[in-house]
């Protein structure tokens, strides 16, 4: 459809319903340009709904030719079962009117010429002109909008669904390992052999128990830092039954819950569970009666807070040191080095170690 014709048609249509082609507005050339040519269907309308202008788009939107739109009711454009609705709306709009999307919230249609229907979203324009109060409306065609919104929607679930069976099948497989080494230590004979495997025991379970808590939580980004120490402390604290109720266990958890991105959970979990077993395996030797805290908090610079105490029997100088050949400390400096944190050691009436890590690594440090 060349330019031309097309402003020729405009003007056409205009003088068919014989509204002055002294308005004002209408009459501007630029104006009938600027509707003609946009990119969306535009409708004018008068106060009856009758339609007293439209553009190219429409016509291809609606699939209707011009002839058949002007003069006739907007509402042929409009779902049968919402025309009624629709000449309540427009008279409300035209005794108060305000440029406004319409039906806010709410999904729309247009009807085609063949009565098939498909989404839109429409712009209500006030306009007044020598011809009297008009409205023009701006129709877009969110077929397409919505269908790629629903393949998004789609492949997210899809994603989800996903990550939840890796998640499972990870959790599953570490179990697995877990109890071949726990058959493997019924047949050992050494307990230092035995010691040594259950430890790992426990080394694998804490990390299984992250992608448990990945996959029940429906989360794959972050961890509750709170459910995961309740659920890890339950389970150190059944592999050292033998102590009874001589040790009692308190958890410290700041409110709103610390949340902590996938990459640091993996240290900081396996950190914890070293620390914690090393308290109910060492501290409190000989029948001591005693208590373990573990204490999160997260400060004012972003930083998290981890303090794990007993007033067990301390820890023997040295323990901590680089040459001392013990592989569990060795692992915590590994994982305070991961976490980019500072561990200091207290030693006074048991021991505590206090640890504070970024929440956040910035993108240098992380290189
Ligand atoms: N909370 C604690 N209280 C007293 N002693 C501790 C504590 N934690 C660690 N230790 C001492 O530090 C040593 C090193 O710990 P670790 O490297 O975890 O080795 P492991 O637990 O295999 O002995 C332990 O053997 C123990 O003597
Ligand atoms: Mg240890």
């Amino acid at each position: 459809m060349d330019c031309h014709r097309t402003d020729d048609h405009v003007q056409q249509s205009l003088s068919s319903r014989e509204i002055s082609s002294k308005n004002s507005l209408l009459g501007e050339d630029s104006f009938r340009r600027v509707v003609e040519w946009a990119p969306s269907a535009m409708v004018m309308i008068d106060r009856d709904g009758i339609m007293v202008l439209v553009n190219a788009q429409t016509e291809r939107m609606f699939d209707y030719g011009r002839d058949a739109l002007i003069g006739q009711s907007v509402e042929i454009l409009v779902p049968a079962r919402f025309r009624q609705h629709h000449q309540t709306f427009r008279a409300g709009f035209f005794d108060d009117p305000q440029p406004r999307p319409m039906g806010a919230g709410r999904d729309l249609a247009g009807c085609r010429a063949d009565g098939s229907e498909f989404p839109i979203e429409i712009g209500l324009n006030p306009i007044t002109t020598e011809a009297g109060a008009m409205v023009l409306a701006s129709i877009i065609d969110i077929t397409e909008r919505q269908r790629a919104q629903q393949r998004l929607e789609d492949a997210l679930r899809e994603k989800t669904v996903l990550l939840n069976e890796v998640h499972h099948r990870v959790k599953n497989n570490l179990q697995v390992i877990t109890s071949l080494l726990n058959l493997q230590a019924d047949y050992a004979a050494d307990p230092q052999v035995r010691t040594i495997l259950a430890e790992s025991c426990g080394r694998l379970k804490a990390m299984a128990l992250t992608h448990q808590l990945l996959y029940e939580r429906k989360d794959f980004s972050r961890l509750d830092l709170g459910d995961y120490l309740k659920r890890l402390i339950q389970s150190i604290r059944s592999s050292y039954r033998a102590a009874g109720d001589r040790i009692s266990l308190r958890l410290v958890l700041p409110s709103p819950a610390v949340q902590l991105d996938l990459e640091r959970a993996m240290p900081f979990s396996l950190l914890i569970n070293e620390l914690v077993t090393n308290a109910f395996k060492h501290a409190f030797k000989g029948e001591r009666n005693g208590e373990i805290v573990i204490e999160i908090s997260e400060d004012e610079n972003a930083q998290i807070c981890l303090g794990v105490a007993d007033d067990g029997i301390g820890l023997p100088p040295g323990a901590e040191s680089a040459q001392a050949s013990s592989l569990g400390l060795q692992l915590v400096q590994l994982f305070v080095e991961q976490l980019h944190g500072q561990l200091t050691i207290e030693r006074n009436g048991g021991t505590r170690f206090s640890l504070r890590f970024p929440k956040r690594i910035s993108s240098k440090e992380a290189a």
